[in-house]
């Protein structure tokens, strides 16, 4: 009997993640607002924790029952079998979603289930994991709402947003997950070229190179919560790392990145290095219209400053005007594309646009512009 997986993703990216399922050859239960419902065993929670871009958190569900108050709560979760499940010598941490008049501090539902768990390995074991709020051991993710309690590990652990790569990001980073949306949304073939001026800490050139070679995103990080309890077998995982890695491409179009930030470039090659995709990005430090334009077809993709967080609107208010002119002169042949914040700028860009594509960053409403730049000459 298949196990209900629950993938959770940002609010706007669950199309993606549907998507991304169907390819992977999941059903697909349910759809919700910040997440998707498929089904599978263990070994398909590590596959989808591998393969998936767009989503942050694989929970796969170990119980569920009705619950009225918080002994209830410890004395369910305290029935289950976790020395089954986790290691006396492990490290835990509970979170939790409650939406339950009987509990007004979800700390105290996350404190209830870690006294039931490891209250239980410390009589059958003689000895209770560790733990505390890190999420680099086992997770346990209980989600409550009116008497339905769910009990869920969460195999991720850290969100999946968290690849590895990035470990200087500089001002005003994209997400990863967002990123790998932003370039899904582009419909980038693996054959085209990508173009990144603006490109801050490199986020999309290299969700960007990721996709293109067929890299899973997973197999760049090195742990993951599901690696922390008594069902993971470590050469079940590194067979599915194998398989992966078979399936990558050795060649992908052009991809260019630049910066006029000489940090941001060292930055962003250095986290195309920890991803493995540095040999595939061309990197340089100059102005945006600098940016070398390949013949042939493919994605331009900048994400200017929105004057929310960075910049001064008026100044960028001649930026997006910039912007706009490289891409109607510099860039035909090839889509456009503008992620931004600020739709008063965008408006700047001065070309009509055809898909808005409706995204979130963080709590920010932001906007993916498409232009489709016709062929002609380039100046
Ligand atoms: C919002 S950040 C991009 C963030 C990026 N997507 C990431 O994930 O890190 C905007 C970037 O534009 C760069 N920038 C600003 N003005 C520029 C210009 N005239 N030419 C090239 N880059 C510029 C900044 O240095 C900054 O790194």
């Amino acid at each position: 009997m298949p196990t209900p997986i629950l993938i959770t993703t940002p609010i706007g990216l669950t199309s993606f993640l549907r998507e991304e399922l169907q390819r992977l050859k999941y059903p697909i239960k349910k759809v919700g607002a910040a997440g998707v419902l498929t089904e599978g065993d263990y070994t398909d929670a590590m596959r989808l924790n591998l393969y998936l871009f767009t989503a942050h958190h694989v929970l796969y569900l170990i119980n569920e029952f009705s619950c009225n108050n918080p002994q209830e709560l410890y004395k369910r979760i305290n029935a289950m079998p976790w020395e089954t499940m986790i290691s006396a010598d492990g490290y835990l941490s509970v979170v939790s979603n409650v939406f339950h008049p009987s509990i007004k501090d979800t700390r105290f539902a996350n404190l209830k289930t870690k006294d039931a768990i490891v209250d239980r390995i410390l009589i059958r074991k003689g000895k209770r994991p560790d733990s505390g709020p890190q999420r680099n051991g086992a997770v346990i993710h209980v989600y409550w709402r009116d008497e339905k309690c769910q009990v869920y590990i969460d195999t991720s652990g850290e969100p999946l947003s968290k690849r590895g790569y990035r470990t200087n990001p500089l001002y005003a980073p994209m997400q990863e997950t967002l990123a790998a949306a932003v370039v899904k949304a582009t419909r980038l073939k693996s054959s085209e070229n990508f173009i990144n001026p603006m490109c801050g800490s490199g986020t999309l050139a290299i969700e960007a190179a990721l996709q293109c070679i067929n890299r899973a995103p997973g197999s760049i990080r090195k742990n993951f919560g599901f690696m922390h309890t008594l069902f993971y077998r470590k050469e079940v995982w590194d067979e599915l790392v194998r398989e992966a890695a078979s399936r990558e491409r050795a060649e992908s179009g052009r991809i260019i990145a630049t910066d006029i930030n000489d940090d941001a470039i060292k930055a962003a090659y250095n986290h195309a290095r920890l991803a493995g995709v540095d040999r595939l990005i061309d990197f340089k430090a100059v102005d945006f219209e600098e940016t070398q334009i390949p013949d042939g077809a493919g994605v331009v993709v900048f994400n200017p400053e929105y004057g929310i967080r960075l910049g001064d609107e008026s100044e960028l208010g001649q930026t997006y005007r910039r912007i706009g002119n490289f891409l109607k002169k510099r860039c035909q042949g090839y889509r456009g594309y503008v992620f931004t914040a600020n739709m008063k700028l965008a408006g700047e860009i001065g070309l009509k646009s055809g898909r808005k594509i409706a995204f979130k960053s963080g709590k920010l409403d932001c906007r993916l512009y498409e232009y489709e730049l016709y062929g002609g000459t380039r100046l």
